[in-house]
């Protein structure tokens, strides 16, 4: 299964969906600050929930543009910003961007860039749709944030090992600030953004990544069918000491003039 085919796709607007993730992107937007009139680019749109707030913080008089490589994603990402003027919803990838140069006032992407090769070209690719002084705002896991309460802590290692099989950079924000300044940023601000689940709960980001992960991990790394079960069990069955955290990196950086 990948990722972000019909299934993936599913789950993640199940996700993104949750209390959790709902808190992370009410910060992104305020960091953003996307203004009425702005053109704002979202890189890996998804199933397009920040998309559909950007529109309406740039208005009718801005344009909003989400794009992903995936359709699964993008048919989501439609039909949730369906209505609001100005959007688009474009099928493309980070590392060439099917924008002219300094077509957008700021752009931001949210859990993507892990998932791109030569991040430091697809930054350089911001850049130039970028006009000078337009800002960036990144969002990345740091996947060794990760505090999962686990009595089988063997099994859990294997499953995290083979969960970090689906991303090429799974340690990217330590690195990032240092790649936007090479690709012709000034980083002005740094957040840390955790998710904290305290109890088990069905509508929580652990409890829908639970899934998402025993999904993906099952036939990888000698995982069987009978080892992701009993991992999930594990995890769900530690009652009061349930216990999941994972810390999103954002950065805020504003474009030199080249
Ligand atoms: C974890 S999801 C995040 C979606 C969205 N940014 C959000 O936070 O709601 C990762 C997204 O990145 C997209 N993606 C993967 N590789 C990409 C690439 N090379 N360029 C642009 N998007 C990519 C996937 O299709 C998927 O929609």
């Amino acid at each position: 299964m990948l990722p972000f085919d019909d299934e993936g796709a599913r789950r993640i607007q199940g996700v993104y969906a949750t209390p959790d993730v709902v808190r992370q992107r009410d910060e992104v937007l305020t960091l953003l600050g996307a203004r009425p009139g702005e053109r704002v680019l979202d890189v890996g749109s998804g199933p397009g929930f920040l998309l559909a707030s950007i529109a309406d913080a740039v208005g009718p008089e801005g344009s909003a543009h989400g794009l992903d490589p995936s359709p699964a994603m993008n048919a989501i990402a439609a039909a949730h910003c369906a209505g609001r003027p100005g959007v688009s919803v474009d099928e493309g990838s980070a590392e060439v961007l099917p924008y002219a140069d300094d077509a957008f006032d700021a752009v931001v992407s949210t859990q993507v860039y892990e998932y791109v090769a030569d991040v430091l070209g697809a930054l350089v690719e911001v850049r130039r749709v970028l006009r000078p002084g337009g800002r960036v705002v990144l969002l990345d896991t740091d996947w060794d944030s990760v505090v999962w309460h686990a009595a089988d802590r063997d099994l859990h290692q294997r499953v995290m090992a083979a969960w970090e099989e689906h991303l090429v950079h799974p340690r990217l924000p330590r690195v990032l600030p240092g790649l936007l300044e090479r690709a012709g940023f000034r980083v002005v601000d740094r957040v840390l953004i955790p998710l904290f689940n305290p109890v088990y709960d069905d509508d929580t980001y652990s409890a829908w990544t639970m899934d998402g992960i025993g999904a993906y991990v099952t036939g990888r790394q000698g995982l069987t069918e009978q080892d992701v079960d009993r991992w999930r069990e594990d995890l769900r069955s530690r009652g009061t000491d349930y216990l999941f955290s994972i810390d999103r990196f954002c950065f805020v950086a504003v474009a030199t003039d080249a």
